[in-house]
C-alpha cells in the first residue's frame, strides 16, 4: 500500500496512474484528463401512447392529414365528455405523426405555464431559468431558445401538444405557450369545451364513443387472462358501458375481480345495465358519462 506521504511508483507497461487513497488524490507518471461533458441539449418527444391503446384508425388517419396541412386541431369528445379517449389519441397521433420533435404540455383548470416554458427551454439549454422575466418576455426567450434547437440539431417539423385546456386560465396559458413555439410548429389541442376550440381558432375532431370492434378488441387485451369469455358477453358489456373508454376500464377492473369471469361476467352487464352497483368504482361524472355515451349510440 501507499499513501499520500508515499509516492506511488509506476513500471512496466503502466505510464501513469490517478489512485485515490484515504480521500488524498495520488497521481503519478504523464495523466491526462478528460472532462464528461453532459449533453447539452435533447429532443423534445411526447410520452408514449398506453400500451393498451386500441382502434381509432379513422381519427388517427383524419388527424394525421390535418397536421401534415399544418392546421391547429382540436380533439374534442361528443357531448364535452370526458375519459372518451382525447388524450390518448394525441399521444397515439404524436407517435406515429412523423413530426421530428414533440413538446407536450398538459394545463388542465390551474395550469403551471412557466413550468411548462422553462422544460421546453431546458431542451436547448439544461440552465435555463425563468428568471424574473415578464411571462411574454420569457416565451420569447423561450422561443428564442427552441429555434436554435431545432435548426442546429432536430430539424424537421415540429408538433406542440397543448393536452387538457379549460376554459379561463388555461386558455391564456396555451395562447403563452403557443407564443413560445418555434416557427412553423403545429398545434394539437385536447379540450373537453367546444368554446376552446373557438378561442384558440382551431378545427376540429370530435370523438364518439368506440366502434363494436374496437370495444370489442378493448375489452380482450384489458382481459388477458381470460381469454374464455364469449365475445357476445365482452360486446355486451362494451354497450352497456356506452363503448367508453375509460368505463370499459373500470369495468373490465371489475370483471377481472370475479372468481369466473367466465360465466359470472353477464351477471355483472346486468347489474350494469341497472345502473352503477354498489360499491363500484365509477364515480358520478364517469357514470354520467357513461349514460351520455348510450344515449349517443342509440
Ligand atoms: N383508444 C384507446 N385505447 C385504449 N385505451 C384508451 C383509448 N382511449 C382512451 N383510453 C383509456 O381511457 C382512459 C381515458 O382516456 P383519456 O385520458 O385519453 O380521456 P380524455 O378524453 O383525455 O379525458 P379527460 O377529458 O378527462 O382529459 C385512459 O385510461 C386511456 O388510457
Ligand atoms: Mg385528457
Amino acid at each position: 500500500m501507499t499513501g499520500p506521504e508515499r509516492p506511488i511508483h509506476v513500471h512496466g507497461d503502466i505510464e501513469a496512474a490517478n489512485v485515490v487513497i484515504g480521500g488524498v488524490q495520488n497521481i503519478a507518471g504523464d495523466l491526462t484528463i478528460s472532462v464528461v461533458r453532459q449533453a447539452s441539449w435533447s429532443r423534445p418527444v411526447a410520452p408514449n401512447p398506453p400500451q393498451h391503446f386500441t382502434g381509432r384508425r379513422d381519427e388517427l388517419d383524419r388527424l394525421a392529414e390535418a397536421l401534415r396541412a399544418g392546421r391547429t386541431t382540436a380533439i374534442t369528445g361528443v357531448q364535452g365528455m370526458g375519459g372518451i379517449g382525447k388524450t390518448a389519441l394525441a399521444l397515439a397521433a404524436a407517435a406515429e405523426s412523423g413530426f421530428g420533435s414533440v413538446l407536450w404540455a398538459s394545463l388542465g383548470p390551474e395550469p403551471a405555464a412557466v413550468g411548462h416554458l422553462v422544460s421546453w427551454a431546458r431542451h436547448a439549454d439544461p440552465g435555463f431559468t425563468a428568471g424574473d422575466s415578464a411571462p411574454d418576455v420569457l416565451a420569447g426567450r423561450v422561443r428564442a431558445a427552441l429555434t436554435g434547437l431545432v435548426r442546429d440539431h432536430c430539424p424537421g417539423p415540429v408538433l406542440v401538444v397543448l393536452d387538457d385546456v379549460w376554459e379561463g386560465p388555461s386558455v391564456d396559458a396555451a395562447r403563452l405557450l403557443q407564443l413560445a413555439a418555434p416557427a412553423g410548429a403545429v398545434f394539437l389541442i385536447t379540450t373537453r369545451s367546444q368554446r376552446v376550440v373557438a378561442q384558440l381558432r382551431s378545427s376540429r375532431i370530435e370523438l364518439l364513443p368506440m366502434t363494436p370492434e374496437d370495444a370489442l378488441a378493448l375489452l380482450r387485451r384489458l382481459l388477458p387472462d381470460h381469454p374464455g369469455i364469449a365475445d357476445e358477453h365482452l360486446s355486451e358489456l362494451a354497450d352497456v358501458m356506452g363503448r367508453h373508454p375509460l368505463a370499459m376500464e373500470l369495468a373490465a377492473g371489475q370483471a377481472r375481480l370475479l372468481e369466473r369471469p367466465e360465466t359470472e361476467l353477464p351477471d355483472l352487464v346486468a347489474q350494469y345495465r341497472g345502473g352503477v352497483p354498489e360499491g363500484s368504482p365509477f364515480a358520478t361524472s364517469v357514470w354520467n358519462w357513461v349514460r351520455a355515451a348510450r344515449t349517443t349510440l342509440s
